[in-house]
């Protein structure tokens, strides 16, 4: 019985199949070293979505929690790349392991009139420090001023190819990119196409339901607000967690009947908030049955204090413990891999 549970995103391999999804906890070396000192097991952690300049983002509140859920609009709020390069390089000195994954969003305020030159140069100094796996957040679906990229028909290759050519002409060939893509089932397929044509390493997918929620007074949330207003600055934001898996799990097989680049699903697939390690477990091992390579997670760690991101090890032990006593999951994972 093979339990290797690493896997490999273009040349790079991860430990493990479980990844932490950007989020707003992972802006700097303090939480990176925190990820890095806490678990063993962890694949990679991707950082937040950067910008090349700096963005205060949407209005506060940015992140609410809802039951088991988050609501989050946060308008890729972040300090900009030099800032985030500073980090980032400080953790590429001292750890290798868990792989930090840097994501690269366009600014959508930005005066570039070819914004995937923005990301081409980020992506290129990024490699230049240390950092050869960059995520394209090419669909951040909380950004007012701008549709989901995703959506626009042929920016998706036309941005990939763009990026892969300026490493190309450098003979840079080590260099792992992956493409976040948001939406839904239409949006996805349309997106995840151009990025397969583009020769992407991977796809990172994440279904998009917009929501909202009001202050009650009976709940106490992450900041305070007045009664009877929105739970989030902006009104809209989207929600992850509780009850996504099944959607997220559902897009990857629709995905996979058309498109054979790697998968790595992100919406719901270990659960909430408040999910049990038992109901963790479970969601990675159903979100594994579907033929993704990897899953990002995020909501059932955050806000990833020390307690939260201890739990990581606890669930890929627990699943390692699985592989090696339940023969016959074990032989769906195998038969899947051998596809
Ligand atoms: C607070 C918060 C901030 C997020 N910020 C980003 C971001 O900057 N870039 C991005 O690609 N995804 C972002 N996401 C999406 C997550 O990376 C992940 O895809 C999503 O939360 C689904 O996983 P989950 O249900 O396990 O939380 C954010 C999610 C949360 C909860």
């Amino acid at each position: 019985m093979n339990n290797d549970i690493s896997i490999k995103i273009g040349n790079v391999k991860l430990k493990s199949p479980l990844i932490i999804g950007a989020n707003d906890s992972i802006l700097n070396f303090n939480t990176f070293e925190k990820i890095a000192k806490n678990t063993k097991l962890l694949g990679a952690f991707v950082t937040k979505s950067i910008t090349f300049q700096p963005r205060m983002g949407n209005k506060d509140p940015i992140i609410a929690q809802l039951e088991n859920n988050i609501l989050v609009s946060s308008g890729i709020r972040n300090p900009g790349f030099q800032q985030m390069l500073e980090e980032i390089k400080k953790y590429n000195k001292s750890y290798s392991s868990p792989l930090l994954i840097a994501s690269i969003a366009i600014n959508p305020d930005t005066k570039c009139s070819q914004p995937e030159k923005e990301l081409a140069e980020m992506a290129l100094e990024l490699y230049n420090n240390g950092t050869n796996v960059v995520e394209l957040n090419l669909s951040c679906p909380n950004l007012n001023s701008s549709q989901i990229v995703a959506d626009k028909s042929g920016e998706v290759l036309k941005i990939i190819s763009y990026i892969k050519n300026e490493f190309a002409k450098k003979n840079i060939k080590n260099n792992v990119l992956i493409a976040k893509l948001a939406g839904n089932d239409m949006a996805l397929l349309n997106s995840s196409k151009q990025a397969q044509e583009a020769e992407i390493d991977a796809i990172t997918i994440l279904p998009v339901l917009y929501a909202t929620g009001f202050y009650t007074g009976l709940i106490k949330q992450l900041q305070s607000l007045p009664i009877g207003e929105p739970l989030l600055g902006n009104v809209q934001g989207t929600i992850y967690g509780g009850g996504l898996g099944p959607i997220t799990r559902q897009l990857v097989i629709n995905l996979k009947k058309n498109i054979s680049v790697p998968i790595i699903a992100s919406g719901g697939c270990l659960g909430g908030m408040n999910s049990s390690i038992l109901e963790k477990t479970d969601g990675f091992m159903q979100t594994m049955l579907t033929g993704a390579i990897a899953t990002e997670i995020v909501t059932p760690f955050y806000p990833f204090t020390q307690e939260k991101i201890l739990e990581i090890d606890y669930i890929i032990n627990n699943y390692l413990y699985i592989l090696s006593k339940n023969k016959e999951y074990n032989v769906k994972l195998q038969n899947l891999s051998s596809i």
